[in-house]
């Protein structure tokens, strides 16, 4: 795991993009994995600045996201699919691009749909992530136990209370969701994992420097032979 830390959050985004304009000049036809949430929005914005400025083409790449909420439909201004049209796909050359379907009638076939459907494509290139305040990568929340394939999963309290603040009420913040699965996440060949402010420090220290555990799936990140984590310098308060 390589730990970089910036002094602003707008750094993380340049470094950020540049990672992946690199992956994309390298591998035009690269498979991305992309995450939603707060932290990638505006490493969105710079991919999409590049892309304005005619040095990012995606025309050629593939891109799956990490997860959706079960229930919402496409229509929902927060489902992620809004949310990644929104922030990314409305504004850029993507032809293709997937994300687990929320509302199939069979989610556990979704699941394996979607499973082969990144092994099809090659598997991912480079996978983006978030984190989440307790250490959940994806939607696979904190557990007895790692959960490696695509999965249905029960959102715990804290995710939805930190969900919270996309919805009009916590009620309204589903309570289930697809995701893709540790297994799925560490099998991409780089992983560029993002985290921004003091809200993330523990949970940072937790995965850098912490024991490797599924009470933080994170964690076994450090597992995997090519990671870069970019941190803010709020974030990375507590490493030592
Ligand atoms: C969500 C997403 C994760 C994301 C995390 C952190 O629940 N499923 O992929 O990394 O929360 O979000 P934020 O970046 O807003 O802190």
């Amino acid at each position: 795991m390589v730990v970089h830390v910036f002094d602003q959050a707008s750094q993380v985004a340049e470094a950020a993009a540049a990672v992946f304009t690199a992956q994309l000049l390298e591998k035009p036809d690269s498979v991305l994995g992309l995450a939603t949430g707060s932290t990638p929005v505006d490493t969105y914005a710079e991919l999409i600045r590049l892309h304005e400025h005619g040095v990012l083409d995606f025309s050629r790449a593939t891109s799956f996201n990490l997860d959706e909420y079960v229930g919402l439909p496409p229509s929902h201004p927060e489902s992620y699919i809004a949310f990644m049209k929104r922030n990314l796909f409305d504004r850029i050359n993507l032809k293709r691009s997937y994300l687990p379907n929320g509302m199939a009638g069979d989610l556990e076939r979704e699941c394996l749909n979607y499973e082969a459907l990144i092994r099809e494509a090659g598997g991912v290139d480079l996978q983006l992530l978030g984190i989440g305040n307790n250490g959940h990568i994806g939607f696979n929340e904190p557990g007895e136990s790692f959960v490696f394939d695509t999965n249905l999963t029960a959102l715990t309290p804290s995710t939805i209370h930190a969900n919270r603040r996309f919805f009009d009420s916590e009620e309204q913040v589903p309570r289930q969701a697809l995701s893709m699965g540790i297994g799925t996440i560490l099998q991409a060949r780089h992983i560029l994992l993002l985290a921004l402010g003091q809200g993330k420090a523990e949970v940072v220290k937790g995965m850098v420097e912490g024991s490797i555990t599924p009470q933080v799936p994170a964690s076994i990140l450090r597992g995997h032979p090519r990671v870069t984590v970019l941190l803010d310098r709020a974030a990375a308060s507590l490493l030592s």
